[in-house]
């Protein structure tokens, strides 16, 4: 199996979603022994916004590229080679604002691109990224898989839209939550080690 595992934590060791996003891993690893492992820290070399050169060259034939545009898709070709090559994607989300954290936005800008990862049809668009299991490692302050606070969590519903219309349907999403709770925060990501199935 090969595994992708994406951090978009800038807190390193501290870092809730990159705890579980590891234990994810090494769960994978002791099923699948023999499998490899990509880890892109997106936060240590993030991935540009998208500026007007990133656009075009997304858009632009082959055969037309100048050299700007040729450097300027790079970023989106390595990164979606590597997705396509992987059987396994983990994503660790802190959860920022109610979303996600910024590098993580600029690396999916950077895959979702037509005639690559998802094509419009006749009959409607079709996500191009196929056969793949993805699991999401989402750590927030407070608790949004259960009670008030649900429908304020834009990290799980975003992500599996946009993973979706890419082709990415299977997605299993384990959550440390409540972080910031004094009630909740010494047990929250030792049950979500515990409720990792894969
Ligand atoms: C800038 C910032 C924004 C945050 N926004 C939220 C939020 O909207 N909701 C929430 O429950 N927690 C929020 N938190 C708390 C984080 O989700 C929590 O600390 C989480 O553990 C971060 O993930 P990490 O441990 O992988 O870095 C925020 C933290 C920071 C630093």
């Amino acid at each position: 199996m090969k595994i992708l595992h994406l951090i978009s934590s800038p807190r390193g060791e501290a870092s809730f979603s990159i705890k579980l996003g590891n234990a994810i891993v090494e769960k994978l690893q002791a099923a699948n022994p023999g499998s490899s492992l990509i880890t892109h820290n997106l936060t240590d070399s993030p991935f540009p916004h998208l500026e007007e050169v990133h656009i075009n060259s997304f858009f632009t034939p082959l055969e037309n590229y100048t050299p700007e545009l040729a450097e300027a898709v790079k970023h989106s070709n390595e990164a979606i080679t590597e997705l396509k090559n992987a059987d396994a994607i983990v994503i660790g989300v802190p959860m920022y604002n109610f979303g996600i954290h910024s590098t993580l936005k600029a690396w999916l800008d950077h895959i979702a691109r037509a005639g690559q990862t998802f094509s419009y049809s006749e009959n409607g668009p079709e996500g191009l990224v196929k056969n793949k299991k993805v699991y999401l490692a989402i750590s927030s302050g407070g608790v949004y898989s259960e009670g008030p606070m649900k429908v304020y969590d834009f990290t799980e519903s975003y992500l599996r839209s946009v993973l979706g219309f890419l082709g990415m349907v299977d997605v299993s999403v384990f959550r440390a939550e409540g972080l910031n709770m004094p009630n909740l925060k010494d047990e929250a990501l030792g049950k979500a080690v515990e409720s990792i199935i894969l």
